[in-house]
């Protein structure tokens, strides 16, 4: 209430870039101090035993995630858990550091529920973050999502495979899981390794690295079936465990805003709610198609505890989130899990983990009862 009523509307006349700088600062001072962790933990931490669960070997007690982007440098580490967040992911993280597109590269779109990104990959670099990792204890589990460079040596595919590859090496101790993203809108050269020929070497090369965490791509909301069906049959053939889904949507004709409104603000990927109906749309496809194998985290659009059970039950184990966060404060967390208590105990479920793709599941019995 305070948040939306009193501290939004002075946030939201302010440079976006610089709020988002000065909540980094603000966090991670926060998070340095014993006293003011208890604290917020007390007014913004929810645990029911219903949402806790154990995904890809990893332990998560609550399913609600800081989706990548936020905390770009890692420097929220210590803090998001009493924020009540069940797991974050830094980054995205690439092999050298990179001070991303010109500015301005973010703007608000409040009327559609969205930001427009065109950060760039804008951080320290996977060495600098490595040692500011170092030593540190996490009280949640810690996803590393790593991308390449942002500059015009990267073009070069080989090159391109070995900047992951370093991050890779470089981040993997630090994590719990591994995200590559392969789908950053904002960058020099595309989205190379969207075209399976290019991902299958890329993956080849992590495979050589041994490790048993698990590994997960990020996906775009602007693949058709074919590239998707494409993605997940390369996937299947190396050390992958599963998708996020998704990342920014690059295609503004199907973001259902105006062209006059999208002339106000700069270039980006959207995010928010005008990619939630895409991100849900492939959530579902990929769950159906490969009949649950993958784990799936659903991002894209997630505002109250409704959204997030639609991609729960629509197949994904995890979800995470930003732009949800930025309109409703930081309240959101605890008042989504809170939420999701209830609707799961209304659907007859005790954890969140029976109710992942039972929408599947339903569709799947109606047709047999309508066949037989
Ligand atoms: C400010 C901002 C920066 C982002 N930067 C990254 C990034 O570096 N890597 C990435 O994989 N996704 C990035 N994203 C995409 C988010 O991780 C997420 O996929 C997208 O915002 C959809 O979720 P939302 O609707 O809850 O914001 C960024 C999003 C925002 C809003």
């Amino acid at each position: 209430m305070i948040y939306k009523k009193v501290i939004k509307p002075i946030l939201f006349k302010k440079d976006p870039e610089k709020v988002h700088d000065m909540v980094i600062k603000i966090g991670s001072l926060m998070g340095k101090c014993k006293l003011t962790k208890i604290g917020l933990s007390a007014i913004l931490n929810y645990k029911h035993s219903f949402l806790t669960q154990t995904v890809d070997g990893i332990r998560y007690r609550n399913p609600i995630g800081l989706a990548a982007g936020f905390d770009k440098n890692a420097d929220l580490t210590q803090i998001l858990p009493s924020v009540g967040f069940g797991f974050e992911e830094i980054g995205s993280v690439t092999a050298l550091p990179c001070k991303g597109n010109p500015k301005p590269r973010l703007w608000r779109l409040p009327k559609h529920k969205s930001l427009v990104v065109h950060y760039g990959l804008k951080n320290i670099g996977s060495e600098a973050i490595a040692k500011k990792l170092q030593g540190k204890i996490f009280s949640f589990p810690l996803g590393i999502s790593i991308a390449k460079t942002n500059c015009k040596e990267t073009v070069d595919v080989k090159i391109a495979i070995l900047d992951y590859y370093k991050s890779f090496i470089t981040l993997e101790p630090f994590a719990d899981y591994i995200t590559i993203n392969i789908s950053c809108p904002n960058a020099f050269g595309g989205q190379p390794f969207t075209s399976s020929k290019l991902l299958d070497q890329l993956l080849t090369k992590l495979d050589s690295i041994k490790s048993n965490k698990p590994r997960y791509i990020k996906m775009s909301p602007d693949l058709s079936k074919q590239q998707v069906d494409a993605l997940i049959s390369v996937s299947e053939k190396h050390n992958i465990q599963g998708f996020i889904i998704s990342n920014l949507l690059k295609n503004r004709e199907k973001s259902g805003i105006t062209p006059e409104e999208l002339s106000k603000v700069g270039a980006g990927g959207l995010s928010g709610k005008p990619l939630e109906k895409y991100s849900n749309e492939i959530i579902s496809y990929v769950y159906r198609k490969t009949k649950g194998k993958f784990t799936i985290i659903g991002c894209g659009g997630i505002f109250n505890a409704k959204d997030v059970y639609y991609k729960i039950k629509s197949g994904a184990s995890l979800v995470q989130l930003i732009t949800g966060m930025i309109y409703e404060g930081p309240t959101l967390i605890k008042n989504i899990n809170k939420e999701l208590v209830k609707l799961l105990q209304k659907d007859g479920f005790t954890n969140i983990s029976e109710a992942v793709g039972i929408d599947h599941q339903k569709s799947g019995e109606i047709c047999r009862k309508l066949l037989n």
